[in-house]
């Protein structure tokens, strides 16, 4: 049928990357033309492909999604399986798949319920309300508490939530209901009693509060949470009633060398929120819960939507899950962090005066371009990220810390071989941004 509606001119069009990225400038806003022209065609393990045929090893992994590779076999058959099954969309009707998706994520992960979405926003915006209704159960003032420097999505819900002001200046004053402290980032100082002084500080008592929610490294400013402040906020949360939530959309499935990145810290969330690398491909999230109480009061229906629990991204999921179950990938991706770290600390002693590792974890790093007195350098890191695309390593734009931020996270099968390329590739194009 829609093969009948073109013309044999708009099929060339349509092969024709010029014709791409021209139609895309005029039929969609600019603010969605962040990344470098390439027009992907496909994506097979850690490469990324045009339509020519041309390559580029992969530094993105789709914005920390493909952690199990590109184009997955066993992931792209599941889809096809399901699609050929004949059934593409169920709303919230019963699907075997669905029950053997939360049934593996409750093995996999140990938390008994799990609410489906698709988006990472959304499944904040899940994990909020589930906070605040049981908070609103027992009588309390329902504070959303989060973090300054913290991202956790574009929806008005998420955007409030989120540390970064310039992102939120947007959406109305809820401060009354969203309040940010500081992040207790490791080798930062941080006490208990200076939360619990910033939250007094601007008028809320431990017993106001429906949850603390927190990444386990920022992907805005690639600093950690310091492990003993993570047990003390726990303790906090379990003393006080409020719900500990961990967004894991960016840093869960593999990717700093653990399952969850909140295995470092030895303690666990009441909600644990996944995307991204959850079905490594269609967009599939997820809010995992600790104890069914949490959910309790919430009305049918009010954690539901149109598209949680499709049966075709859930293939994907089930299929992405079965390739995290031994356990190998995710050592793979802690043995070759340590393999971008040692490179990344090569990388930077080549110039100390105009280099630095802001953060690594595991397969993620930001890095920061400066100048030799010390402040921070866009121009260099764009110069460099565009020179990596030039010679096919394909590096996100940078737009962290004003833009002089690079992050650097491969597909957690990158082989050793790969990634000591891509090192190459990049000291190659930082050596020729800082020549003077
Ligand atoms: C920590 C974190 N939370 C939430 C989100 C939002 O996810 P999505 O873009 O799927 O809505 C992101 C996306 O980058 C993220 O990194």
């Amino acid at each position: 049928m829609t093969e009948n509606l073109l013309t044999r001119t708009e099929r060339a069009e349509d092969a024709d990357d010029a014709w791409v990225l021209e139609t895309l400038r005029r039929h969609e806003p600019a603010t969605m033309h962040t990344q470098h022209p390439v027009v992907w065609h496909h994506a097979r393990g850690s490469r990324v492909f045009d339509r020519r045929g041309r390559s580029w090893l992969d530094w993105t992994s789709g914005i920390l999604t493909a952690n199990a590779g590109h184009g997955r076999e066993e992931v792209a058959e599941a889809i096809a399986g399901q699609a050929r099954q004949g059934l593409l969309h169920a709303y919230m009707f019963p699907t075997a798949v669905r029950a053997r998706v939360v049934r593996a994520l409750s093995e996999l992960t140990g938390f008994p319920q799990c609410v489906l979405y698709t988006t990472g926003a959304e499944a904040v915006e899940g994990a909020l309300k589930i906070a605040r209704r049981h908070a609103r159960a027992k009588g309390r003032r329902a504070v959303i508490v989060t973090f300054d420097g913290a991202f956790h999505g574009r929806t008005l819900g998420a955007q409030l939530a989120g540390g970064l002001p310039a992102q939120r200046d947007w959406a109305p004053e809820c401060d009354d209901v969203f309040v940010r402290v500081p992040f207790p980032a490791a080798g930062e100082p941080w006490s208990l009693a200076e939360f619990e002084g910033e939250l007094h500080a601007v008028g809320v008592r431990p017993g106001d509060v429906a949850c603390v929610m927190g990444e386990l490294y920022q992907g805005s400013t690639l600093r950690g949470l310091d492990p003993a402040a993570a047990v003390a906020l726990r303790e906090w949360c379990t003393r006080t009633g409020a719900l500990l939530v961990f967004d894991e959309i960016q840093s869960g499935f593999g990717r700093t060398g653990a399952l969850f990145a909140h295995e470092h810290t030895g303690i666990r969330p009441d909600l644990l929120l996944c995307a991204k690398g959850l079905s490594g491909s269609l967009p599939v999230s997820a809010v995992l819960v600790a104890d069914p109480r949490f959910t309790e009061g919430l009305r049918p229906g009010e954690l539901t939507s149109t598209h949680s629990g499709n049966p075709v991204s859930l293939a994907a999921t089930e299929a992405n899950l079965a390739l995290f179950a031994d356990g190998r990938l995710v050592a793979q991706a802690a043995e070759r962090g340590r393999q971008l770290a040692a490179g990344l600390d090569g990388w930077a002693s080549r110039r100390p005066d105009r280099r630095r590792v802001v953060g690594a974890f595991g397969m993620v790093a930001g890095i920061a371009f400066t100048t030799p007195d010390g402040a921070l350098d866009p121009p260099a890191a764009r110069r460099v990220v565009t020179e990596c695309v030039g010679n096919g390593l394909l590096v996100c734009v940078p737009s962290t810390l004003g833009g002089a931020m690079v992050k650097i996270m491969p597909p957690l099968t990158t082989t050793e071989a790969e990634l000591a390329d891509g090192l190459a590739l990049f000291t190659a194009a930082s050596d020729a941004a800082q020549r003077d």
